[in-house]
């Protein structure tokens, strides 16, 4: 009851932010707008993409939206692949938003597929699938069953954690190249265990991540606090074996989303533990990010900062959709640049939304364009990605609640 009435403040929050005329909330309810509009276009594409799936395609029970391929078509992913919880995800902040009862509806009916990666202990991508799902509808409805999903996923993702190493492992494919790879996107699945940690009282899970964020301090970045995307390591010794990158353009490069991925993650683990040297971290990221000179004048990078064709790149907007995120959250903890971050993220939001949105009713329902998947295999680049959608999204959010509450915590 009581987070239903806490859904209910927060939808009236919303609700006046809409009927406010400023530029900056305006910005915000128009981009509401157009997502309840475009997200119910979505629900006719994704109808009609059910039609013409394959006979392996209805056996791997696919039903979220991934990205468009390159023949046009709307590629649906199953509950497996990393990406089946953003559009649940993003279903869950339009009811945020609104209150309205369809957003949850349809928000619970594809939240529903995800729960089978409970137990599904061959991946660390658990944060991104299940934190996005059902962690945003318990934190909107309380719903018990969803806790006892979300505890179960995180009790088989610290399975993957290495003593050794003092990391969760990421992968477990390319095993003949890899021993023990730690990706720089695992910070964000993080989340999901400092949530369990608190919600269960076993402290196995804070600490776990609170280990991972400080190997992964110590492994992954360079000295101008740049990161690796792979950092591959010896799970007898502990001792890293290579730094590599698998989606950026070269090892010694810096992937776009990665820095994106770390901005947030260290964003997070501050707010999550008040250690010092978190925040340090998230500062020097987005110090690097900010400080590239690659980095175009809107604030949409590259698909990699060392990309060797800049100008003549596609741009990454998953990447500057997470970074938007981490900045207002950021703003609340660096106080003597919080105009600083704000203002950046206002800048990516204006971007995003003036230049780089899908077509109303077109873009088989996708919120964004120009966004890339992994520039190193040529695959999904310069198409809509959900993942895009769900941070721009959250991001929206949390401006709102920042402005009207001082708080960008959803
Ligand atoms: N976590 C995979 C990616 O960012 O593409």
């Amino acid at each position: 009851m009581k987070l239903q009435l806490g859904l209910l403040s927060t939808a009236l929050l919303f609700a006046s932010c809409a009927t406010k005329s400023t530029a900056e909330q305006d910005i915000v309810s128009e981009n509401f707008e157009f997502s309840a509009s475009q997200l119910k276009h979505a629900f006719t594409e994704i109808d009609s993409a059910r039609a013409h799936l394959t006979e392996k395609q209805i056996a791997n029970n696919v039903f979220a939206p991934r990205n468009i391929e390159p023949d046009g078509s709307l590629r649906l992913v199953a509950s497996r692949d990393w990406c089946s919880g953003f559009f649940p995800g993003e279903l869950w902040y339009m009811y945020e938003y609104t209150g309205d009862d369809f957003w949850k509806e349809k928000a619970i009916e594809f939240t529903a597929p995800v729960e089978r990666e409970k137990t599904n202990g061959g991946t660390h991508d658990m944060g991104f699938k299940v934190y996005c799902s059902f962690g945003n509808g318990y934190r909107l409805t309380g719903d018990s069953t969803y806790r006892d999903i979300m505890l179960e996923s995180a009790s088989t993702l610290i399975t993957r954690y290495k003593d050794k190493v003092g990391c969760i492992r990421s992968w477990d494919h390319n095993k003949d190249k890899w021993q023990c790879p730690v990706i720089i996107d695992n910070m964000m699945n993080l989340e999901l265990l400092f949530w369990a940690a608190k919600e269960s009282g076993d402290s196995i899970y804070r600490d776990i991540a609170v280990n991972h964020a400080l190997t992964t301090i110590k492994n992954h970045f360079r000295d101008d606090y740049s990161s690796y995307h792979v950092v591959d390591y010896d799970t007898i010794t502990g001792d890293v074996l290579h730094k590599h990158t698998h989606q950026g353009y070269s090892h010694e490069s810096a992937w776009s989303r990665g820095q994106a991925w770390g901005l947030y993650g260290y964003t997070m683990c501050y707010r999550e533990t008040g250690r010092e040297e978190f925040l340090d971290q998230a500062k020097h990221i987005a110090g690097y990010i900010f400080n590239s000179p690659t980095l175009p004048e809107d604030l949409v990078p590259y698909w990699d900062y060392n990309a060797p064709n800049i100008p003549d790149e596609p741009r990454d907007v998953s990447a500057a959709a997470v970074t938007a995120c981490a900045l207002y959250e950021l703003s609340m903890y660096d106080k003597e640049n919080a105009t600083i971050h704000k203002d950046r993220a206002d800048r990516i939001i204006e971007s995003l939304t003036k230049n780089y949105r899908a077509s109303l009713n077109n873009d088989r329902g996708f919120l964004l364009l120009h966004s890339v998947g992994s520039g190193n295999s040529n695959s999904e680049v310069d198409v809509p990605i959900i993942y895009a959608d769900y941070y721009f999204l959250e991001a929206l959010l949390k401006k709102a609640k920042l402005e009207k509450e001082g708080t960008a915590l959803l």
